[in-house]
């Protein structure tokens, strides 16, 4: 007995379309060297970029950029609020009432030195006071630290502060009068000694 013949299936093989297959397909020349030269890039930008410094290449915002302006007495706004430096770096000792403490800290309140010479309080400021100071005909023998690592437009806005303030009424003082200052006493490095050493000072 013969095995049965399998029947022919040439014909159903023609018709139907051949298995796919892969086939070899490197990557284009010019992406191997694109992406070569992206990584060579890379390495030499992390080579030229300096790192464990301050932030110099990072946000270069501030608090005073990201603030919305704040009005200031007398008009206008400033980026800078001056109220807010105060509360922070100023009312320890003076007050949040300007009025200073009996004895120890001199009131800003009717303060002949806040209201008066512009330039004589961007110099209190900037460089600081120990010894004798009459303020509101009270002497007073205390030590006040300098804030020149404050900026110009910060100084401006806290002056302009205490300026306005309590009572106080006095024109704004701009962060051009504190760069000017800064300028012109750069080589002061220790405080004024005193009242009697700022009044000529202006
Ligand atoms: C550590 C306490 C202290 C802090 C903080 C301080 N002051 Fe003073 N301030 C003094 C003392 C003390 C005097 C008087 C110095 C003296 O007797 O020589 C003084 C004097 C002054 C004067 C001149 C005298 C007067 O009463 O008008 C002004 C203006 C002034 N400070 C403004 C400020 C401002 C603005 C700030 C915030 C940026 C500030 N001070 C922060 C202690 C301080």
């Amino acid at each position: 007995m013969s095995k049965p013949t399998p029947p022919d299936d040439s014909l159903q093989r023609q018709r139907e379309n051949a298995d796919p297959d892969e086939s070899v397909r490197p990557l284009p020349w010019f992406l191997v060297m694109f992406l070569g030269a992206m990584a060579m890039w890379g390495g030499f930008y992390i080579y030229i970029t300096p790192s464990g410094e301050d932030s110099a290449y990072g946000d270069q915002r501030t608090m005073e950029t990201l603030r919305p302006p704040v009005p200031v007495a007398g008009g206008g706004t400033a980026l800078v609020d001056g109220k807010l430096i105060y509360g922070g770096k100023c009312a320890a000792c003076h007050q949040a009432t300007g009025m200073g403490v009996a004895g120890v800290f001199p009131p800003l309140a009717a303060s002949e030195w806040v209201t008066g010479d512009e330039k004589i309080l961007t110099h209190i400021l900037l460089h600081g006071i120990e010894g004798e100071i009459e303020v509101k005909g009270v002497v007073y023998k205390g030590v006040m630290p300098a804030w020149q690592m404050m900026s110009d437009a910060e100084l401006a806005g806290v002056m302009t502060y205490i300026r306005g303030e309590w009572g106080n009424k006095a024109a704004p003082i701009t962060a051009d009068t504190v760069k000017a200052e800064r300028e012109a006493t750069k080589a002061r490095t220790t405080p004024y000694q005193g009242g009697a050493e700022l009044k000529p000072a202006s």
